[in-house]
């Protein structure tokens, strides 16, 4: 069975119940076609944003959760919760989470294993840094990144992996094209070594960093990208529905 395509939106720290509205335009223009649509939203509108979205296409993930299932742990949010109110997909180890709380490969892959746990698919997020990139040592952080943030029991159907030069988010900044195809390739070829070629065929890697309508066909013309994690353009139903259209015809 080919694996279905992957367009996701990670809304990050913004949008107030009144963004839901963008929902409905995104539903209008998302042409029929058998790939994933999938938004993020802050926590405060998974809910409201399941509802909305039920019956239609688009499915609802977190930005983050919590290893536990529950406790005292003031202000986190845990995989059963997000679940709870209705998300099937959960981010963890996006590199703002890694920069801005610490986050270590130990830690995301506790979150992983936490969104298994729950029935989440862990949408989990790697990437070099600018200066790693410039000292090209993009491959060996991936490498590093895998080994310490994927649990043992990976599946096409568990897990889809990001790919997010931390250079390129945010900035309008996106590697060439053969580079996005090396680290691609280089994902796909360390899950086949640790989890079979099976299991490596079957994860969606995903490309993220400044993806834009006006990109995004190009990108998903790269051997190995089964589709993109969109922030800033996934904000706007006007540029995430072209991008998620884009990936109709690949
Ligand atoms: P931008 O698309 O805004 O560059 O963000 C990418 C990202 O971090 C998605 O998780």
């Amino acid at each position: 069975m080919s694996k279905r395509k992957l367009a996701a939106g990670n809304w990050k720290m913004n949008g107030l119940a009144a963004a839901l509205s963008e929902i409905d335009a995104l539903s209008q223009s998302l042409q029929n076609a058998d790939r994933e649509v999938v938004l993020c939203p802050p926590a405060t509108l998974v809910q409201a944003m399941a509802a909305k979205t039920a019956g239609s296409p688009i499915e609802v993930g977190g930005q983050d959760c919590h290893a536990a299932a529950s406790g005292a742990h003031t202000g986190d949010i845990s995989a059963e919760m997000l679940a709870d109110a209705g998300a099937r997909y959960v981010i963890v180890g996006h590199s703002e989470r890694r920069a801005d709380h610490g986050e270590t490969d130990d830690e995301v892959r506790a979150k992983t294993e936490a969104a298994w746990r729950a029935g989440l698919v862990a949408i989990v997020c790697i990437g070099e840094t600018e200066a790693q990139y410039r000292a090209k040592e993009t491959l060996q952080v991936i490498d590093t990144q895998l080994a310490g943030s994927l649990p043992d029991s990976v599946t096409g159907a568990n897990t889809v992996i990001a790919y997010e030069p931390v250079w390129a988010i945010g900035t309008g900044l996106v590697p060439e094209m053969d580079e996005i195809g090396e680290v691609h390739g280089a994902i796909r070829q360390r899950l086949s070594d640790r989890f079979g070629a099976d299991t490596a065929a079957a994860v969606r890697i995903l490309y993220g960093g400044s993806v834009k309508p006006g990109n995004a066909t190009e990108i998903f013309a790269v051997p190995d990208v089964d589709g993109a994690l969109v922030g800033g353009a996934s904000l706007k139903a006007s540029d995430f529905g072209p991008i998620a259209n884009a990936l109709a015809g690949h």
